[in-house]
Formats: structure tokens, C-alpha cells, sequence
């Protein structure tokens, strides 16, 4: 893993955008598959990208993207789908085609078969050149909650409480987070050729220590990352604090 300490979480964001910029420009007009988390580690990248594309230099005219979950039941137009929220965070903002943004179907009468279907089309599209990930509190990626077979494929989960306390910021009340979602799986997730994991303030520092420094283990899902032969971590000082 490469580990890169920015100074604050801005830095981070222009780090990680470099990243995306430089991916971008390799694959030319042959095109390029990102990999999208939602949350909020991202947005701050994201809206570096977005800049970037306003003022002229980056485009995403040869990108598709695949998102990395869904919630079960949330209509794709509510607010907190992350179908909704990638659109009003990032690609609306950009040229990429629309049609080519693609996220499990959390609508679907039956979300099992969607979670395979899902699994299928990323494979059917070439897989994922570039994945942008997310940790959470206890060591999730994706929604893979501790316990998660290291090798899973896109699935139905169930949120454990402390996911979703988290996420209830996002909600008006606790109640109304889905307690069901699609992800991609731990073994999906590191198919992807190249994992830029972005992290910061300090509420990240124990799962960040545990993923980089820890055991491999299902308890802490992004320890799987120690098996891929490409994954930048960008961490500010606050989420690095409790590395050795
Ligand atoms: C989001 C996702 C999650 C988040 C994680 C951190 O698509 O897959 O793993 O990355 O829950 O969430 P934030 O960034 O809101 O702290």
C-alpha cells in the first residue's frame, strides 16, 4: 500500500483528484471505467474534479462509471440514493454520459438478482481501471460490514447499527435510514486495476490504523485491500494520527 499524509483534508482532495486527472490522460480516447463512492469522503475530490472540468482542462467525454452500492427501497429520485447523490455532487457537473453512470438497482423487485446482474455488467464492461474509495467507522468499504467474506461479489446486505447511526446525518431521523443495500463485494471491489482510498479527520484513525497495520481480517473489511498489488491511501494528518 502507498500511504500519502496530506496536511489537510483539501490537500487530500487535490491529491486524490490528481490521481483521476492523471488516469484520465493515460487512457486517452480509448476511455476509462472509474469506480465511484458516495458519502461524504469524496465530495471534496469531486468538487476538484468538477473545477478542473470548468476551467477547462479535464474531460470525462470518454469515462463510464460504476458506483460502488445503493440502499434497498430508497427511490432512485430521493435525495439520499446514491444514484441521486452522485449526480447532484459530481457527474451532472461534468461531461461524462449520463447513461453511462451506472449503480445497483435498488429499486428492483428482487434486489438479489440485481446484485448479480450488477456484478455481471462490470465484468461485461472490462471491469473498473480506477476506484475511488471510502472507509467507514469500523473498517467497512462499500457496504461490506465487518465479517464480510474477503472474497464476496455484489450482494444484499444488512447495515450493522454503528452504519447506521453514521449515516443517519444524512436523514431526518435515525429511523428513516434503510437498513438494506446492494454493494459491491470485497473480492469486486479488488478486481478494480487501480484503489485510491481517501480518509480524513480523526473519527477515521483507529479504522485507518486497523486497515493499514492490522491483521488481514473479515473484522476489518479494508484490511482485503493489503492483498491488491495497487491502492494509494490519502489520509490528512488527523485520519493518519494512529499509524505507527
Ligand atoms: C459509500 C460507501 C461507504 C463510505 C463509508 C464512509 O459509497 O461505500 O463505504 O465510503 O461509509 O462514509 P463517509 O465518507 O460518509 O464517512
Amino acid at each position: 500500500m502507498e500511504i500519502v499524509i496530506a496536511s489537510t483534508p483539501e490537500d487530500a482532495a487535490r491529491i486524490v483528484a490528481d490521481r483521476f486527472e492523471q488516469a484520465i490522460a493515460a487512457a486517452g480516447e480509448k476511455g476509462i471505467t472509474l469506480g465511484l463512492a458516495t458519502g461524504s469522503s469524496p465530495v471534496a475530490t469531486y468538487q476538484e474534479l468538477i473545477r478542473r472540468h470548468q476551467a477547462g482542462g479535464l474531460s470525462f467525454a470518454h469515462a463510464r462509471a460504476f458506483l460502488l452500492d445503493e440502499y434497498v427501497g430508497l427511490p432512485r429520485a430521493h435525495e439520499q440514493s446514491y444514484y441521486r447523490f452522485i449526480r447532484d455532487q459530481f457527474t451532472a457537473h461534468v461531461d461524462i454520459d449520463d447513461a453511462g453512470v451506472l449503480s445497483p438497482n435498488g429499486e428492483a423487485a428482487d434486489p438479489v438478482a440485481a446484485a448479480a446482474a450488477y456484478d455481471a455488467a462490470i465484468g461485461e464492461a472490462g471491469g473498473v481501471d480506477l476506484q475511488i474509495l471510502g472507509i467507514g467507522s469500523n473498517g467497512h468499504i462499500g457496504f461490506n460490514e465487518p465479517t464480510s467474506s474477503l472474497s464476496s461479489r455484489t450482494r444484499v446486505k444488512t447495515l450493522t447499527r454503528r452504519t447506521v447511526e453514521d449515516n443517519a446525518r444524512f436523514f431526518d431521523t435515525v429511523d428513516q435510514v434503510p437498513v438494506h443495500v446492494i454493494t459491491q463485494g470485497l473480492g469486486t471491489i479488488g478486481e478494480a486495476r487501480r484503489i485510491v482510498l481517501i480518509a480524513t479527520g480523526e473519527g477515521k484513525a483507529d479504522a485507518v490504523a486497523a486497515m493499514v497495520e492490522g491483521a488481514l481480517s473479515a473484522f476489518c473489511p479494508a484490511s482485503s485491500l493489503q492483498l491488491h498489488p495497487a491502492v494509494t491511501v490519502v489520509l490528512d494528518e488527523a485520519a493518519a494520527s494512529k499509524l505507527e
